[in-house]
């Protein structure tokens, strides 16, 4: 037997029972997959009826106010994503008239629907024959074919995923292999001994099971070198706004890039608009490690007579009523004990 009709007649067997499965209508199957997309299943099942229970049609998410959908979202995280729904059906349902995009072409333009969902969507729906290529099926397929290739994302398996797709079922043949990588072909020690489709696993054949998907190697994190200063202008401390971007709207410390000694360091404040500057004493390093990035940070508590525009002096009170990154933690808890301090 061929892999997907091992794989179908496992589904048959032993499908998990999921409050859209057995669904056609592409409202019902486009909610669930745009919930599942960074949700376990267990969480969507509720939120999913409670959805529906509210909002039964496109046309009623669509004309719901944007709070009452967010508040029902409530718990799910990633908010972009409700926004999108909202979004989406509103498109549907004003700009389509109620009727979803019939491909995952179409679906591809609504909003929050990646090619992922929209393949999802459309092989479940239509029965289009379009792979639901997401990391956990990309897992699967990297092992059925050991595949050498580095994955950087699930999409790079396409060509190889379409050829093994089921033409006349793929809806369900997708939603199988989600079953197969939620249940046993997981990321650690799979369950080989219950997959249906272990005959035709060219890594287990190998016993590499675990060595695929072949990952790229991470991108080495950038280092950056600062200098964090906590600049007292007579008994407040100045602190500013961070611009829109990394850790936008948050506040910060007067702050140099790089490392210095005294001299140069002092060189740059003025140059940055500090009247008066002067060193009062030398802070801890700190070190902060970023999904990309690395800050290593060194330390001086200051003073000066004049500022530049842009930041604001404040108090202990003021200090601890704004939102600072977690990065500058080590600065922010000394900030706030010289600011006690001071206003003693
Ligand atoms: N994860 C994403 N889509 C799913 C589906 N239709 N069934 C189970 N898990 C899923």
């Amino acid at each position: 037997m061929s892999f997907s009709s091992d794989l179908l007649k496992w589904y048959d067997a032993s499908a998990r029972e999921l409050p859209w499965r057995g669904e056609r209508d592409p409202y019902r199957i486009w909610l669930s997959e745009i919930m599942l997309q960074q949700t376990q299943t267990q969480t969507v099942k509720g939120y999913y009826a409670r959805f529906l229970e509210r909002f039964p049609d496109v046309f009623a998410l669509a004309d719901a106010p944007e709070g009452d959908v967010l508040k029902l979202w409530e718990g799910l995280g990633y908010y972009s994503r409700a926004r999108n729904l909202h979004a989406a059906a509103k498109l549907v349902a004003h700009g389509l008239g109620g009727a979803f995009p019939g491909n995952a072409e179409g679906l591809k333009k609504l909003p929050g629907v990646g090619p992922y969902a929209a393949n999802a969507i459309a092989s479940i729906a239509y029965g289009e024959p379009a792979p639901a290529l997401d990391g956990n099926q990309a897992r699967v397929l990297s092992r059925v074919l050991a595949w050498e290739d580095e994955i950087r994302t699930p999409f790079d398996l396409l060509s190889p995923a379409l050829k093994l797709l089921d033409r006349q079922r793929p809806g369900d043949y997708n939603q199988a292999l989600m079953d197969l990588g939620a249940g046993i072909c997981t990321p650690k020690a799979p369950k080989c001994d219950l997959c249906p489709v272990a005959g035709h696993c060219l890594a287990r054949a190998d016993e590499a099971q675990e060595d695929f998907p072949r990952k790229p190697a991470p991108v080495p994190k950038k280092e950056q070198d600062w200098t964090i200063l906590l600049v007292f202008a007579g008994d407040r401390l100045l602190v500013r706004q961070r611009p829109r971007g990394l850790l936008g709207g948050l506040y910060e410390f007067a702050a140099v890039e790089g490392h210095f000694d005294e001299a140069a360091l002092a060189g740059r404040m003025a140059a940055q608009g500090f009247g008066g500057f002067r060193f009062a004493e030398r802070l801890p390093d700190s070190k902060h490690v970023f999904t990309h990035r690395v800050w290593r940070m060194e330390g001086w508590l200051a003073a000066c007579d004049a500022f530049p525009e842009g930041f604001i002096p404040v108090d202990a009170e003021q200090l601890d009523a704004l939102p600072f990154p977690s990065a500058l933690r080590v600065y922010r808890e000394i900030a706030g004990e010289k600011l006690g301090r001071q206003q003693k």
